[in-house]
């Protein structure tokens, strides 16, 4: 690589961060990370010139979960495919804009690595300007020789190689786990080309929080742990908590996920009664499973609730799962609410003296 190429330093660092590593498999890693984060630059250009680059708006198509494309969405989904095209080590990618993976033409049955994203996080913030995110994991491809299809991409989040995010906002980040803790690059637009360059090397979610995101609109739809868990939140050092929290809700999963590596927090969207048929509203593969890694990599929870979203083996590439992760204690607390029923009736009782029902004066 050339000092001109936006990742020659990504490359520099990544060699030191992998070192003990089988040289073979943290060069081919180095490789892959190095081509999405390529495109990440890329998008990160178009998104930067937004309307000026003619990338606002609706596509004028639906993706497999029937949610509208915008221009931007499919934009990124290119720039993500044609640098993934040529990686060597890349045998296969699926993005949520496709309902099925897309096989390399060149490299489809020797590549090591299979690539997941989500081109595009916090979609519904284009047009206002308002930070968005690229999501990325990397999966082994197991069984190499032969072209992959969609069931060798249903592996649980715990197989992941790597996992990232690409934060647009005020600055352009990525943040990156290798399963070696969490690292964080800017984006360095000061000299001649782009660079990433690393910024800190041992991200860790502070253990303790009181800010918490959810979106509130849907709160007739959760379920009773999380009616609990927030109403208890809300009441502030007058509920059983005695503290007061802070609430937050970008609408950019990328968004809230950085605000917790920075500075803690707990970021919440649950089941909901909405669509009895969708357990969730986000994609294990793409959203949830590339950062419970990041968020465990840096001493947080992920969970649906119930089980560790790494855990969770995907039935197809678009499921959707709850998800509950960040500060390790409140995900802790969150967790044992939804395993005692008897928390449950608590929540009823404190429901009536809470702030949904204001006491009699
Ligand atoms: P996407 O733009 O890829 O469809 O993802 C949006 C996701 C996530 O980023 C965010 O947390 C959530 O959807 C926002 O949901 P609401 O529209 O309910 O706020
Ligand atoms: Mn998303
Ligand atoms: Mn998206």
């Amino acid at each position: 690589m050339n000092n001109t190429s936006p990742t020659s330093l990504l490359d520099e660092a990544l060699q030191r961060h992998l070192a003990g590593m089988d040289p073979d498999a943290a060069l081919a890693l180095r490789e892959t990370l190095c081509a999405v984060a390529r495109a990440c630059v890329r998008i990160s250009d178009v998104a930067s010139l937004g309307v000026l680059a003619d990338a606002h708006g609706l596509a004028g198509a639906s993706h497999v979960h029937g949610e509208e494309q915008k221009r931007l969405d499919l934009i990124a989904d290119d720039l993500m495919a044609a640098s993934l095209e040529g990686c060597r080590h890349v045998a296969a990618w699926a993005s949520e804009e496709h309902e099925q993976p897309h096989v390399s033409h060149a490299h489809g049955a020797q590549g090591s690595h299979l690539v997941v994203f989500d081109p595009l996080d916090g979609s519904s913030n284009i047009e206002a300007n308002i930070s968005i995110g690229t999501i990325f994991s990397v999966l082994p491809h197991r069984y190499r020789g032969m072209a992959p299809g969609a069931a060798d991409f249903m592996q649980p989040g715990h197989q992941q190689i790597a996992a990232g995010y690409v934060l647009y906002g005020p600055a352009t980040l990525m943040v990156l786990t290798c399963r070696r803790g969490v690292l964080v690059f800017g984006l360095d637009r000061r000299g001649d080309a782009p660079q990433w360059v690393l910024t800190y090397d041992n991200v860790r979610i502070a253990e303790h929080t009181r800010e918490f995101a959810i979106n509130a609109s849907n709160q007739r739809f959760w379920e009773k742990p999380i009616q609990r868990y927030v109403a208890e939140c809300v009441a502030g050092d007058s509920g059983p908590r005695m503290k007061d929290f802070n609430m937050r809700w970008v609408a950019s999963m990328v968004a809230e996920v950085h605000r917790i590596m920075t500075r803690g927090g707990v970021f919440l969207y649950p089941r909901d009664t909405r669509e009895p048929r969708k357990p969730g509203r986000l994609r294990l593969m793409v959203e949830a499973a590339p950062m419970a890694l990041l968020v465990e990599q840096a001493g947080g929870r992920a969970t649906n609730g119930t089980s560790e979203l790494l855990d969770l083996v995907p039935d197809t590439l678009h499921q959707r799962v709850p998800v509950i992760l960040g500060s390790k204690d409140e995900i802790d607390r969150i967790v044992s609410y939804h395993a005692d029923p008897s928390e449950n009736v608590s929540w009823q009782l404190f429901k009536t003296r809470s702030l949904f029902v204001q006491p009699q004066a």
